[in-house]
Parts: C-alpha cells; structure tokens; sequence
C-alpha cells in the first residue's frame, strides 16, 4: 500500500486543487483522445452483473483505462478482464483480492460492484491508499459502515461517489426543481413503490452444496458470517437476505429515496413504522416480500410500499415516486415525469350548512419530461471529479442519508414497533434494541481500518 497515500492522479489533484485551475482547464475533454499522463487508471472491484453495467458507461471514456479487475469468482475476474481487453487494447490485471491492486502507484481510483457487505471494506481501504472511489449503492451494509466510509473519505478528502446515479439524470433534476420551487403547493405527502408478482415461488428454495472450484467462498462471505454455500444467497440473489443486504427496501427503495430526500431538502425522517412479512413467496428469502413503511417528516409524509405478490400498477408505474401538493402532483420514475394540477372541491355538507362558495383556482400547468436513469452522466461526473477534486453529485454523505432511510426500514421492520430516529446524531432516541441494528460485529479477520 503506498506510503504517503498519495497516488499518482491524487497528487495532480492536490496541485489543482491548490495551484488554481489551470490544472484542471486544461484537461483534455472526454470526447477527445486523452494523452496517457491525462488518463485516470482504474481497478474494477467486483465483475458481477453491475460492475459490466458500470463498464458500459466506463470503457467508452477515452480518458479511462481499466488496469485490473478484482473478482472472488475467477470467471468473473477472466471475462471481464477479457472484455476490457478488446474494447481498451490493454490487459487489465485480473485477481481473486484485489488488496494488491490498491498497493499499484499508478492506480488512480476504484470502481466498487460488490454486494452491499463487500462495500465498505474496499472503499475504506482504497481512500487510505490514496485512492478515489466509485462505489454502488445502497452505501453499506449497515449505518456504522456508512458512517465509517464517510469519515475515511473526509479524513484522506478523496472523491467518495455513489451509484445513485438517478441524481445525475437531467429529468430527476427537472422533477426536483419543480417540488423544490413550491409550483405543487405545500408537498406533505410522497409515496414511493416497488410491485410485482413473483408468487409464490419467488426466487425458490435449493439445498446447501459446494461452492464453485472457482470461487474464493470464504472472502465472498468477507465480514459476513460463516454458512454454507447456498446458491440463493449468492450470485445476485444476496439482496434477499439480511446477512449480505437489505431486501427491496434497499436494493430499490434507496434509488426512490434518495430522490426523496434530495426534493424534501431532508437529512432524515424523525420516526419510521414498519408492517409487512413475507406473505406470498415460498421461497428462502428472508427478506420481506410486502412491505408497508411510513416515514414521518416535520411536514410531510412519506411511504414506501413495496409487494411481490400483485404487480397492479400505480396510475401505470410498477416503481416510482409520487409528490402530491396542494395544487398537484408530480410522478416521476426513469422514464420521465408528469406534472398533473389538481383541482379542489366543496367538502360535504358545505352548501347546505353554508350556501355555494368559489372554489380555489389552481394554476400550475402541466409539465411532462422523458428521461434515461442516468448512468452515463454519472460517471461523467466521477472522472470530472477525481479530476477538478469537486465533490461529486452523489457524494458519499448524501447518499449515506439515502441509505440510512433504508436501514431505518428495515429496522422498524425487525423490532416491529415505530421509531423516533435522531437525524444529527444517527441514533434512535431511548431505544437500545433498535440501536443494536445500526452496526453489526464483522467476522474475524474482516474489520473496518479505525478512521
Ligand atoms: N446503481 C444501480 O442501479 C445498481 C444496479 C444493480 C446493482 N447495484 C448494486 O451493485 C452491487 C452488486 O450487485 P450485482 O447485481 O452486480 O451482484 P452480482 O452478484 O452480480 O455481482 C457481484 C460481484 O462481486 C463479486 N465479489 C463478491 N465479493 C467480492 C470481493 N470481496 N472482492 C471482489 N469481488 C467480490 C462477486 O463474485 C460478483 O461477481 C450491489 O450492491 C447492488 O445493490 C446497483
């Protein structure tokens, strides 16, 4: 691990940082070929489904080069490392750890596509070799790691950008605009949803067996516990339990969240209530598969309701979120948003008990926008931050609130009772068994650097 924590790309930031922009004006744009002393070099930590997604929107960047790729599952390591060969012309690194590849001077940066219980380790780590970091969401595991990240990032003042990456999508910033400018009224209701059927067999049930020859099983499980392979809790499927993640809530409901968040102008709720179980699937989840959250905010309400057993659409959405206003509302998934206007009426009773009154005008307009997820303006925007050293759109504090939201509903969903939640202080307030699910012990040999 180098010494200083200084790499090679982290001093030209620091020289840019401090010696004004000329550094980072003369950067070469991303659309020309960049010369090799301008390329940031990264290390792909994790080949799975999303770490080839994230490629998608990196091996195009003619001012990147993928110098190794890291995976416990050599097939994954191979494949990818073959596939940044024939797009780059270059032969990426490929290991089971990736540790080694942090000890690189020339490595710039990482790229982090492991599951939620392999994010804070390597981010940790790779901060305090000197490097940038993109990591997926939800942040972490578990607040605790969250919180950890977010001071290892400050305290070495690397770049810490997370795969929110709906933020960096121009119809999401759109959407926020309007909620943010007051054009809905007072907004003191938002839902936001995830529904499908897959009941009830869900993702089904296998029995225990031998990990694959070609997998380092053991450092797949990392800080995780001891179990035995099971091909459900592995692979993709370890959303679905607790041990590696937190179900929907977090593998979906942060995305929805966070967008939340971002147009409330909220660090947190101050209570959450959970219901909901696992009512359709017969299959070895542990997560829920129905769930009902309710987040109390000073003004506003916010739910997030999640099932697997029906797939009827909200107003046509399978997952979204809804602002409602006084004056309308806003719905708003990938795909584009929609501005609907409301309009008022007499209560009951009104006209007989005190004659016909005008009712209010509205008049917000409606507005309706296309859009992508964003992906590829968020990448954009980490390589432009490693370079000009900026903080990224989806900085590692703004998306460790999003995440905590999501740990809160589980939470909530594990004690079974509602829960005042101290946003400042991430805690909840008088409650030591809820306090208990912030942080979780790490298996011998996988414990967080102190930062
Ligand atoms: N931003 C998004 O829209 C988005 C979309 C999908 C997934 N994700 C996130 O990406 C992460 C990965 O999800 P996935 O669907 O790609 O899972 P996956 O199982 O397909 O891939 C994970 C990969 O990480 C590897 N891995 C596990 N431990 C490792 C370690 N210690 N070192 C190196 N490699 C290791 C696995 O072998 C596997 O190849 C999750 O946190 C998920 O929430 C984000």
């Amino acid at each position: 691990m180098s010494s200083d924590g200084i790499t090679r790309r982290g001093f030209v930031g620091a020289v840019g940082a401090t010696a004004g922009a000329s550094t980072i004006l003369g950067a070469p744009s991303a659309s020309t070929a960049a010369p090799p002393s301008e390329k940031i070099r990264l290390v792909l930590i994790g080949a799975g489904s999303r770490g080839n997604q994230l490629l998608d929107s990196f091996l195009p960047q003619n001012d990147v080069e993928i110098v190794g790729v890291a995976d416990v599952d050599d097939q994954h390591a191979a494949k990818t490392a073959e596939r940044v060969k024939k797009a780059k012309n270059n032969q990426p690194d490929a290991a089971r750890d990736y540790r080694s590849m942090l000890d690189r001077k020339d490595v710039d940066g990482v790229i982090i596509a492991t599951p939620d219980h392999w994010h804070a380790l390597p981010a940790i780590q790779a901060v305090l070799a000197g490097k940038d970091v993109y990591v997926e969401k939800p942040v972490a595991h578990n607040v605790a790691e969250g919180q950890a990240m977010l001071r290892a990032a400050r305290k070495t003042n690397r770049i810490m950008a997370v795969g929110t990456q709906q933020r960096s999508s121009t119809h999401f910033q759109r959407a926020v605009e309007i909620v943010k400018s007051g054009a809905l009224g007072k907004v003191f209701w938002v839902q936001t949803w995830n529904y499908e059927n897959i009941s009830p067999t869900g993702i089904g049930k296998y029995p225990d067996g031998e990990a694959p020859s070609y997998v380092d099983y053991e450092r797949w499980l990392g800080p995780a516990p001891l179990r035995p392979f099971n091909p459900n809790r592995f692979h993709l499927l370890f959303r679905w339990f607790f041990d590696y993640a937190g179900g929907m809530m977090s593998d979906w409901g942060v995305h929805l969240n966070d967008i939340v968040l971002w147009a409330l102008g909220a660090k947190g709720p101050k209570s959450v209530y959970t219901t909901g179980g696992i009512l359709t699937s017969d299959d070895n989840r542990d997560t829920p598969d129905t769930m009902q959250v309710v987040y109390e905010f000073p003004e506003c309400v916010l739910t997030y309701s999640m099932r697997k057993g029906n797939g009827l659409k909200f107003n046509g959405h399978d997952y979204g979120i809804v602002f409602c206003g006084t004056d309308g509302s806003l719905m708003l998934d990938r795909s584009g948003f929609e501005v609907i206007p409301d309009k008022t009426v007499l209560p009951y009773g009104i006209k007989m008990v005190h004659g016909d009154r005008p009712l209010r005008k509205i008049d917000l307009k409606p507005e309706k926008a296309r859009g992508v997820d964003g992906q590829d303006a968020h990448v954009r925007n980490f390589l432009d931050c490693v370079k000009s050293r900026a903080k990224p759109t989806s900085d590692i504090e703004i998306a460790h609130r999003s995440t905590n939201t999501c740990h809160l509903g589980n939470i909530a969903y594990k004690v079974g009772r509602k829960l005042e939640w101290d946003t400042e202080n991430e805690t909840f307030r008088n409650d030591p068994e809820a306090n208990a699910h912030l942080k979780r012990e790490p298996r011998k040999g996988y414990e967080l650097p102190e930062v």
